[in-house]
């Protein structure tokens, strides 16, 4: 959409910018652009306009508008990122446009969830202006084992993307839970389409919700002591967060150029950054809710966990729940 292209421009100027050399840059008439500075306005961006010098970006609103976005991506991948104020979830709307054969990489950001969904049937708390909530559809090439790794692998991308956004260093609990201070701030959900009879996985959603800057007192009672936001987690004052969740578009970009041959560096970021290991935890199995306690010992090379149980014996975990017990 032009507005979207034409706030991208506005960010990223210094300064005046003309609405002739606007038009040129995206290949819009003059009065496309004055309609788009007029929307934008509407949306409630402060732009101001001087004859002969052009507009200038004042301010924006916080909403997670696409053109904030857009303003850190290159063109040609602005496309197939669609941002919307509100939606039910992310992973749902995808889902949706999957019978439209959407490209690899196509990307749903929101910056509200009504009815955001966890793993385990549990609701994932989407409040707006605060958040990024986003899915994205990746078509990995593998068998539906192999995509296991893709959830783990998923946790060092958002991990890295932080990283590099923001200088914040999160932990990773197994299998791909980000924490920061012992307290979740990000979870994440992968979601698989299966193709026919031969199990060949023709789709993989993977869902992210990150709370960037919510403040302690805005998290239900029950989730203080365990859930936190970037910003109150690391004591900085608001983050921007279009700028994460660009960052979160590049490194799930870069990580599927890296699968499945870049493996090692994806191992190696995930066990210096795995919280679980040493750790006496629960094994929960997501069918029977039996909880098993344990102590986890490493991370494997396919990414499972490996738990010494009470009785002795070792188990390489694939699925279920692990909680860290807190001492
Ligand atoms: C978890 O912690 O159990 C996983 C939470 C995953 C939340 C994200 S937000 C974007 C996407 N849409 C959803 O409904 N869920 C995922």
């Amino acid at each position: 959409m032009t507005k979207d292209d034409v706030l991208a421009i506005l960010i990223n100027s210094d300064g005046y910018i003309s609405g002739e050399t606007i038009s040129s840059r995206i290949g819009v008439t003059r009065a496309a652009v004055n309609g788009a500075v007029k929307a934008l306005k509407t949306d409630g961006c402060i732009i101001t306009s001087v004859t002969n010098r052009g507009y200038k970006l004042e301010s924006c609103p916080d909403k997670l508008f696409a053109g904030e976005v857009y303003s850190y991506l290159d063109e040609q991948r602005r496309s197939s990122i669609i941002c919307v104020a509100s939606t039910d979830s992310t992973n749902n709307m995808l889902k949706e446009m999957l019978k439209d054969s959407p490209v690899s990489g196509t990307c749903i950001i929101a910056n509200e969830q009504t009815g955001g969904r966890g793993r385990m049937g549990r609701t994932f708390i989407s409040p707006p202006d605060t958040g990024i909530y986003m899915s994205m559809i990746l078509r990995p090439e593998g068998s539906f084992t192999d995509m296991s790794e893709i959830t783990a692998w998923t946790a060092v991308a958002v991990h890295n993307a932080i990283l590099s956004a923001y200088g914040i260093n999160t932990d990773i609990k197994w299998v791909n839970d980000l924490f920061l201070g012992g307290k979740k701030t990000t979870g994440i959900l992968t979601e698989l389409s299966i193709e026919g009879e031969i199990g060949v996985v023709s789709n993989v959603i993977v869902g992210i919700g990150i709370n960037v800057n919510q403040s302690r007192d805005s998290f239900p009672e029950e989730l203080r002591d365990i859930a936190t936001s970037l910003s109150a987690g690391s004591g900085t004052a608001k983050l921007n967060r279009a700028r994460l969740a660009a960052e979160v578009i590049k490194e799930l970009d870069r990580m599927m150029t890296l699968w499945p041959q870049g493996k090692e560096q994806y191992l190696e970021t995930y066990r210096n950054c795995c919280l679980t290991i040493g750790k006496d935890v629960d094994v929960i199995n997501y069918s029977t809710g039996v909880s098993r306690p344990g102590r986890a010992l490493d991370v494997n090379p396919d990414f499972s966990l490996k738990v010494i149980f009470e009785d002795g014996h070792t188990e390489d975990v694939r699925s279920g729940e692990v909680s860290v017990r807190r001492r």
